[in-house]
């Protein structure tokens, strides 16, 4: 959530170098009037700091375009299945759906994300991709999901849309499997306004969606843009240089974003005390990115009390309960009329459970040590 807090003069003037610096808009070409190629470098460095090992980094103009740009690359369309999770929002469903291809839902584990065991007994000749979604900054289980893709031959692409700087074993979510996807929009950890990014761990899988995200061009270095042959069918996905001198800047940020989250986040953590409430489980030896504490609290009374309080101090619910509805199947009969099935439903219910408590960098740590005092004094 912190990206839109801590915008300041740098972004501005970012901004407002590109005027100064021939006024070029374009991720491409015109050369002679330019001195940066900002999308590029954003990309460049993206690589560098979360995924150094993957293939290519492509910038897109948002976090549905990339899943649909992967999805695209693979050439999923009309007659595939692509297996996502019940708790989940709704563009990665529309990204499918948009390729042709049917969705299939997976039920949540403790993470809250993909159930590992109900992913394999989905799986069927027409699954042509997988896509875990570390939801709320949390990460899936990824090495038991990548194991059950490879073992499939089914390509997994994580969405790390909400994940950005959270880890699994020590390495950034977004890298770890055939394809990563962050978005940049306004409500996450680092903003372009709107943007996404692409991971691509197979140098094919890059090429593939280099093209698709700019109308199937090659972009063949030296030769100008006008005779440039396409490579496939494509779209237009692409990213502004205002987004990418914005996402440079946000990203020497993320550091301090990343800190102090976590600062806010471990006050909750060391301060709610109240036994009735349990803790959004983390598998061991992975990182959340901080963005969002997430309790679960069975009784009914006292979760509407939690609700209530929360509110009254201006943090909100986030997503648990604030806009459910965008973020777990159970709602979405205008993607498939039968959508309540046992998985989704089985989702549904652990959800209905959930409280999201957002994490501001604006709001001083003593506001969360406070909310945690008065949680406990519920009952
Ligand atoms: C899990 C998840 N996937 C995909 C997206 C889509 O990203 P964007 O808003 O950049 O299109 C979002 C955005 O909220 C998201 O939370």
């Amino acid at each position: 959530m912190p990206g839109f807090e801590v915008i300041d003069e740098k972004e501005k003037k970012a901004i407002s170098r590109i005027f100064d610096e021939g006024k070029v808009f374009f991720a491409h070409g015109f050369d002679k009037k330019r001195k940066h190629y900002h999308v590029r470098e954003f990309e460049q460095k993206l690589k560098t700091v979360f995924s150094p090992q993957v293939a290519d980094t492509l910038c897109v103009s948002s976090g549905t375009a990339a899943i649909k740009v992967a999805l695209k690359a693979l050439g999923i369309g009309r007659g595939d299945q692509v297996i996502t999770q019940s708790f989940n929002f709704i563009a990665t469903v529309e990204a499918i759906v948009d390729t042709g291809a049917t969705v299939i839902f997976t039920d949540v584990d403790d993470t809250l994300n993909m159930n590992p065991k109900n992913l394999e007994s989905l799986i069927t000749k027409k699954t042509k991709a997988i896509i875990p979604v570390h939801m709320l900054g949390v990460p899936s289980d990824m090495i038991t999901i990548n194991r059950i893709g490879k073992r499939n031959k089914i390509p997994v692409i994580e969405d790390a849309c909400e994940a950005i700087g959270a880890k699994v074993q020590g390495k950034y979510v977004g890298g770890l499997s055939e394809f990563g996807v962050f978005s940049f929009d306004f409500g996450k950890m680092i903003t372009t306004g709107e943007g996404g990014a692409l991971f691509s761990k197979r140098k094919s899988d890059g090429k593939n969606a280099r093209m698709y995200h700019d109308h199937g061009h090659k972009n063949i270095p030296n030769l100008p843009r006008g005779l440039d042959r396409a490579g496939s069918i494509g779209f237009n996905y692409r990213m502004t240089e205002i987004s990418g001198a914005f996402g440079k800047v946000q990203l020497e940020k993320f550091p301090r974003i990343l800190r102090e989250s976590q600062r806010r986040y471990i006050t909750l953590e060391k301060y709610i005390k109240n036994k009735q409430i349990k803790f959004r489980h983390v598998n061991s030896g992975n990182e959340p990115n901080y963005d969002t504490f997430v309790v679960s609290i069975e009784d009914k009374k006292l979760r509407n009390k939690v609700i209530g309080l929360l509110n009254k101090a201006g943090f909100g619910t986030k997503n648990l309960p604030d806009a459910f509805n965008w973020h777990c199947a159970y709602f979405w009969e205008h993607v498939d009329k039968k959508i309540r099935n046992k998985e989704v439903t089985n989702c549904y219910n652990r959800l209905l459970k959930c409280i999201a408590i957002p994490i501001l960098v604006s709001r001083p740590i003593i506001d969360y040590k406070n909310i945690a005092s008065n949680i406990n004094e519920c009952s």
